[in-house]
């Protein structure tokens, strides 16, 4: 699908979002020559900045994240950007931004077509949504000619009751086509793959259910602390930043049915079908079922790195409590662990267990599907030398790609066997390391298609799992206790109980991979 020409409009431009993610995205698709020929960035936010300062900071992002740049290559892509400040409550701003739109339309011919990016809190998106529509800017042409569409970060809503509100007031000013809810995973391309590796094999399909995989395991794991945005997390925590979108998303990817076709509306439909088929976590016993944890401090974090040969240390992490713009008693939990069944034929008794914090040894994201034994052993295995499973790994992150452990024969005379790993490697393969999932997500944005964006069923089915356990842990926090854990660990002990009645245990080193803390 062509790239229509149009421009971006960024709120909040002097954030670390916009710094860190989106223009270092923006230009890799100019680089990658899939911006649309005729296009400007406009950026918007409160501090007072000229076009030039403004390109200065975004020529210091860009070369962040790319390294030294080309000066024409550069020069050309700031000379797009330009920027207008102004109050989120002030309709006097609107006005005026209304005017600069229309400008750059001229200026760069580029049709009239915005993409607005809300690169702000969550609590401003409908008030900035709102005046948009006062100041004319979200209405469309016929047959959306030219078009006007409002990208959202995550968080949608702080709990149930909150997203349903916020989709109410958006649902009185933007149509469900205008509206893209973000969420960064969905871009990653390993992610993706997921969809094409389940749909497009045959062998895999068949065996994917009840009587062939006996568990899966998704992790998402960081090294690294909350950083500068303490005061956000301490609000929002371990279930509400990772859990409630982008681990359910991983699940949702990992264990939907298939999809009519790959367009927008049915996948997204099979997705929030299967958040809905999710089991409610029972609140008796919910120690069985969900165990939170927070970071305290931990020594420095010594990784072997297995590709070098080398040890690399990162600095040790303070207590959670003493980051800045988190309370000094705050409760909030930086890890999460959690048992889920899926109530529906293909997966009933197949136990998911889910595992997101931060503070943890290394980085990596991963989904295991473990497959059943085989039902007898012939090669002379006693019951409690078990033969090893074959285990599936779709590795989200780092080293992107797709891993089987098959038993093999050891070289010799006698019949002694191996564990050994097919392994698909991307870089390895494609010569690359994937995109940037904003790119996608932003390139997927400009051409309308919001097959990798949550749907508002979707969100609200997200909320009807998370809202009960929040609820849970708020009235009664003693049945559930916040387990503290040492920063460079694998999270709280205690997480390890929600796997052993049925015989399972977390993946962990050598099984995972992840030799980069970043
Ligand atoms: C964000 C969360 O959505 O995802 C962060 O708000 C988290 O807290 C980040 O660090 C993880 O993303 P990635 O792509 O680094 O795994």
């Amino acid at each position: 699908q062509p790239v229509e020409d149009c421009g971006i409009i960024v709120f909040g431009a002097s954030g670390d979002l916009v710094h860190r993610k989106l223009i270092p995205a923006l230009y890799g698709l100019a680089l990658r020559r899939l911006l649309p020929p005729r296009f400007y960035i406009l950026g918007f936010a409160r501090s007072e900045m000229t076009d030039e300062v403004f390109r200065e900071r975004m020529r210091e992002a860009i070369t962040d994240a790319h390294g030294e740049q080309p000066a024409d290559t550069l020069n050309a892509f700031l000379a797009m950007c330009r920027y207008t400040s102004g109050s989120y409550d002030d309709p006097a701003a609107y006005e005026k931004l209304a005017g600069r739109c229309s400008v750059c339309d001229l200026d760069f011919d580029s049709s009239g077509n915005r993409l607005f990016y809300l690169a702000l809190p969550p609590e401003l998106h409908p008030e900035v949504v709102e005046r948009l529509a006062q100041a004319g800017m979200t209405s469309e042409g016929q047959d959306h000619k030219p078009w006007a569409r409002v990208v959202f970060e995550k968080p949608f809503g702080h709990d149930l009751q909150s997203a349903l509100r916020l989709d109410a007031r958006l649902g009185k000013v933007l149509a469900p086509h205008q509206i893209f809810r973000m969420d960064h995973y969905l871009g990653k391309e390993t992610v993706q793959s997921v969809l094409m590796f389940r749909f497009a094999n045959a062998i895999f399909e068949p065996l994917w259910n009840r009587s062939y995989i006996d568990h899966i395991q998704i992790s998402a794991l960081e090294s690294i602390g909350v950083e500068h945005r303490g005061g956000y997390y301490d609000k929002a925590g371990c279930l509400r930043d990772m859990f409630q979108n982008h681990m359910l998303q991983m699940l949702a990817i990992t264990a939907m049915e298939p999809p009519i076709s790959f367009q927008a509306e049915r996948v997204r439909e099979e997705r929030t079908k299967l958040l809905r088929s999710i089991r409610p976590w029972p609140e008796d016993d919910p120690a069985n079922w969900i165990v939170r944890g927070q970071y305290m401090a931990g020594p420095p974090n010594i990784l072997p790195n297995t590709q070098t040969g080398t040890r690399t240390a990162h600095s040790a992490l303070p207590d959670y409590r003493r980051e800045r713009g988190v309370a000094q008693d705050s409760e909030t939990e930086t890890y999460v662990a959690a048992r889920l069944l899926i109530d529906n034929w293909r997966w009933q008794g197949v136990p998911f267990y889910l595992r997101s914090g931060k503070g943890l040894q290394r980085k990596v994201s991963e989904i295991a599907v473990t497959f059943k034994r085989v039902p007898y052993s012939m090669f002379g295995m006693t019951s409690k030398a078990q033969m090893p499973a074959n285990v599936l790994v779709l590795k989200i992150q780092p080293d992107e790609g797709i891993d089987l452990t098959i038993q093999t024969k050891q070289p010799g005379p006698k019949s002694c066997m191996s564990s050994m790993s097919l392994s698909f490697k991307y870089q390895e393969v494609f010569g690359v390391t994937p995109p940037n999932a904003y790119e996608r997500l932003l390139l997927d944005c400009m051409q309308g298609d919001r097959t990798l964006f949550w749907s508002s069923e979707g969100v609200e089915a997200a909320w009807r799992l998370i809202d009960p356990v929040l609820d849970m842990w708020r009235r009664r926090p003693e049945r559930c206790p916040l387990h503290r854990y040492p920063a460079g660990s694998w999270g709280p002990e205690a997480a390890d109980a929600l796997l052993v009645n049925a015989g399972h245990r977390w993946r962990r080193p050598p099984e995972m991979a992840g030799t980069h803390t970043a």
